[in-house]
């Protein structure tokens, strides 16, 4: 899952306009809600442009994230912050969406007076009517309820981004699964897979704005049309996306390991665009632990997909998720995470301090771990990834590789962002003008979390010609 952060989105590629109004979102979580901003952003874009800064903004839209109690409290700071700009500016409308609002419904207005509307997840479509219901001056406005058709509508209206590289696709909504420690089937709802042929159209448009690379999305992609005769297997859908004509390269994430099937697996071997990269979220390396986690897989099947992915697909990268000090979780059972992440050499993982949460079966366990052990084995796996990672890492040194370049290092002018089909980022020096390439580059240095290459001398040649390219000193802190 990508850090939490509020990320506002760019202002609009259609350049300001006086009718229309100024709205800034900021999305905290995971890549579904980025999803929705965006979603969000294209609905209204009739009548609202996007602004970089809430100082400048006629609507403000928090989406936020409920996964861990942080995530949660970093939800309140942002908006009391807006407190201020509210009694600056009385008309400005302020809406709370995504997990938190669906967690804590109504109750947000008690904690925030200033908040005009409160819509989940799934109100996301409706937010036109809740913006006029709240400029009425009906206010407070809530939006929490979660009916089970697919109520996202395909939004026919340019990305908000200029020249986007990559995007996102849901596929599908919501969670059957409730891992004990999980918020997200309360929030999010009972899962609804998204026909088919909507997503193909969507693919379509995206592809005819300039993207080259989809990330289809869900919270368990494997489950995708399960339980349904008129939707295709995950595993028909892929091959039907990968066919779209102009697609360069294909993702998908998340992905359960008890829904992953064989012929999944094996579109890492057959599919030429879809790349060789699977998230798959162990979260305990222990199956004592898992079976408390109701993950409904042990340690052992996990071990043996990883064998199967490695065997069809050898170069594949593989990621994960992982909590430490779930309920329970004695040192043996930590030290099983330890192994596993020993035996499976992963190139990341993303590890997480148990946090119990609002409505989830394991916040009302009994053996709570403590903060402090938490927070050691946390060091313990993240010390003992940087050297693996590092490791992995440094065996593509000297390799020549594909990567898609997603545009300007903001940090490093003249500093390029690519990223492999394995989805490791590569730093190069090059000019703006080859975002949205696929170019070939050779990776000089392996650093804990990226990479560092230049040009093939073929593409080099050709772009000192064009663009006079020099500098391949690496400026980065690691090793
Ligand atoms: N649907 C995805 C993950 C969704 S949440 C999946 O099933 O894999 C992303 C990650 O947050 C999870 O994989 C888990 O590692 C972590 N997470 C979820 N709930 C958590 C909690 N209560 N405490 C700590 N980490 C949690
Ligand atoms: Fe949460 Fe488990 Fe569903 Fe993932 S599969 S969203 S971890 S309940
Ligand atoms: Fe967070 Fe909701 Fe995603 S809880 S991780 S934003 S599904």
């Amino acid at each position: 899952m990508k850090a939490i952060t509020a990320s506002p989105y760019i202002e609009s590629p259609r350049g300001l306009s006086s009718s229309k109004g100024r709205l800034y979102i900021a999305t905290f979580g995971c890549q579904m809600n980025e999803y929705d901003s965006q979603q969000m952003a294209q609905i209204l874009s009739r009548d609202y442009q996007l602004a970089t800064r809430p100082e400048d903004a006629d609507v403000i839209i928090v989406n936020t994230c409920s996964i861990r109690e942080k995530a949660e409290n970093k939800v309140y700071s942002l908006v009391g912050r807006f407190r201020r700009l509210k009694e600056e500016k009385p008309d400005l409308i302020i809406g709370i969406g995504g997990c938190v609002a669906q967690q804590q419904g109504k109750s947000l207005f008690q904690k925030a007076p200033y908040v005009d509307i409160v819509f989940g997840p799934q109100g996301v479509a409706h937010l036109p009517n809740l913006l006029r219901e709240a400029k009425k001056g009906r206010k407070p406005v809530c939006f929490t309820s979660q009916d089970r058709d697919y109520n996202i509508p395909f939004v026919n209206a340019p990305l908000p981004e200029k020249n986007p590289t990559r995007a996102f696709v849901t596929i599908m909504q919501g969670c059957n699964n409730f891992c004990t420690y999980c918020v997200v089937p309360y929030v999010r709802g009972r899962e609804v897979s998204r026909p088919a042929e909507d997503i193909l159209s969507e693919i379509r448009m995206v592809i005819q704005q300039g993207v080259k690379e989809i990330t289809l999305l869900g919270q368990n992609v494997n489950s995708y049309g399960k339980g349904t005769s008129s939707l295709p297997s995950f595993a028909e859908l892929l091959k039907d996306c990968s066919r779209v004509p102009g697609l360069e390269r294909l993702r998908f994430t998340t992905s359960h390991p008890k829904d992953l099937t064989r012929d999944v697996m094996k579109c890492f071997r057959d599919l030429p665009n879809l790349c060789e990269h699977l998230h798959l979220p162990v979260q305990s390396g222990s199956t004592s632990v898992l079976k408390h986690m109701n993950r409904r897989y042990t340690r052992d099947d996990y071990l043996r997909l990883i064998d199967e992915l490695r065997m069809l697909c050898p170069e594949i990268t593989l990621t994960t998720d992982l909590i430490v000090g779930f309920p329970g979780e004695t040192e043996k059972d930590f030290q099983q995470t330890i192994s596993l992440l020993e035996r499976v050499q992963f190139d990341q993982i993303f590890a997480f301090k148990y946090s119990p949460r609002p409505f989830t079966r394991a916040a009302g366990f009994s053996s709570q771990v403590p903060e402090d052990v938490k927070s050691r084995r946390l060091t313990e796996v993240l010390a003992l990834q940087n050297e693996i990672g590092l490791r992995r890492y440094q065996s593509l040194e000297g390799k020549t590789m594909e990567v898609l370049v997603e545009g300007p290092n903001k940090t490093r002018p003249d500093e390029l962002i690519a990223r492999t089909r394995g989805n490791h980022v590569v730093n190069i020096p090059g000019p703006d003008s080859l975002t949205g390439h696929l170019v070939q580059v050779t990776v000089e240095k392996a650093c804990y979390h990226s990479l560092r290459g230049k040009l093939t001398s073929e593409d080099e040649s050709d772009m000192r010609e064009k663009y006079g390219i020099d500098s391949n000193v690496c400026t980065c802190d690691n090793p």
